[in-house]
């Protein structure tokens, strides 16, 4: 994990997909079919899903409807107006945004990911909402060289179900944190439980394809289910754990979330041979019966909060 090609890209952000690999890591990725706009040839993100356009909407859609539990979150953690924070895994920066105007202009937020492209749009970001107190720094997760103890808390949301080893990054932050410090943790355990009600076989069967596909990257839908033994073996104490369980209704905003996903994700698990055709048909057969009727309901992936505390 986190080697660097000749462009200065950062390797594996998903565990094998390195640029320039071919075979079925590329087939999942889609190269561009579930972005919609990877510059052919050009610089290309290791991250699973890209870094496309198509996957940039989708992370500023995911961010909307997710902002309440990140700010619930953050407010555990004792986030406060002037502290100096990571978000590390930031992505194209729409929670490192609200996590500027949550420590305010005495604070700092230090933003690192791997991908140039999503760096380059928080830039943008931070320079339109003049928060010049965001600090944009590309690197690997494993690889963050912060001074020590200069950290008064750590966000990372759906980073950690992307690394083959969360023990380095683990090790990194808390070396970053000073005593007390926190680390606030959203990510995926028991990704089974994401089902549509009435149930679906064909739905379920997406979902292990999609559980799957992380695995073969070197990702891991379950990682929330290690991360708090993991954290107490780097000497960051898990204070606070919680579930976020929710349901999404057919036509809320909230239903348009996972289909956006499936949309740009299911022809890569169909040329990576994890679905057939026919699976992805009856897939979206089902999908669109439930989203016509009104007394369906999708139960969405569930989320565990992690709190942990430097000591
Ligand atoms: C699903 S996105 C989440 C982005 C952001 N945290 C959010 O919640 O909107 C995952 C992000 O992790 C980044 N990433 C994956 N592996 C990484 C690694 N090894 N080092 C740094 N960033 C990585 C990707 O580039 C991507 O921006």
């Amino acid at each position: 994990m986190g080697g660097r090609d000749e462009r200065g890209e950062a390797g594996s952000a998903s565990g094998g997909a390195g640029a320039g690999r071919s075979g079925p890591a590329d087939a999942v990725t889609g190269a561009g079919a579930a972005d919609g706009g990877e510059p052919a040839g050009g610089e290309r993100s290791a991250y699973l899903l890209g870094s496309g356009d198509a996957e940039l909407a989708r992370l500023a859609f995911q961010h909307r409807a997710w902002a309440e539990a990140a700010y619930a979150l953050w407010e555990r953690a004792g986030f406060r107006r002037g502290a100096t924070l990571l978000d590390l895994g930031c992505g194209p920066g729409f929670a490192t945004v609200d996590l500027a105007h949550l420590v305010g202009p005495e604070g700092r937020v230090v933003a690192v990911d791997a991908a140039p492209r999503f760096l380059d749009h928080l830039r943008g970001l931070a320079a339109a909402h003049g928060l010049g107190w965001i600090d944009v720094r590309r690197a690997d997760a494993a690889e963050l060289d912060l001074p020590p103890a200069s950290l008064d808390g750590a966000y990372a949301r759906w980073l950690f179900c992307f690394l083959p080893d969360p023990g380095p990054a683990l090790a990194a932050v808390a070396r970053t944190l000073r005593p007390g410090g926190r680390l606030a943790v959203t990510d995926y355990f028991n990704y089974r439980a994401f089902t549509l009600a009435p149930r679906s076989a064909a739905f379920d069967r997406v979902v292990e394809a999609v559980a799957a596909a992380w695995r073969r990257e070197g990702g891991d839908l379950e990682v929330q289910g290690r991360l708090p033994g993991l954290c107490r073996d780097h000497g960051l104490e898990p204070v606070d754990l919680r579930p976020v369980v929710r349901l999404a209704r057919p036509g809320s905003p909230l239903w348009a979330w996972p289909e956006t996903f499936f949309r740009g994700f299911l022809p890569g698990l169909v040329d990576a041979g994890l679905l057939t055709p026919d699976d992805a048909d009856r897939f979206w057969h089902d999908w669109h019966a439930r989203a016509a009727d009104p007394a369906a309901y999708l139960s969405l992936p569930p989320m565990i909060d992690l709190v942990a505390e430097k000591r």
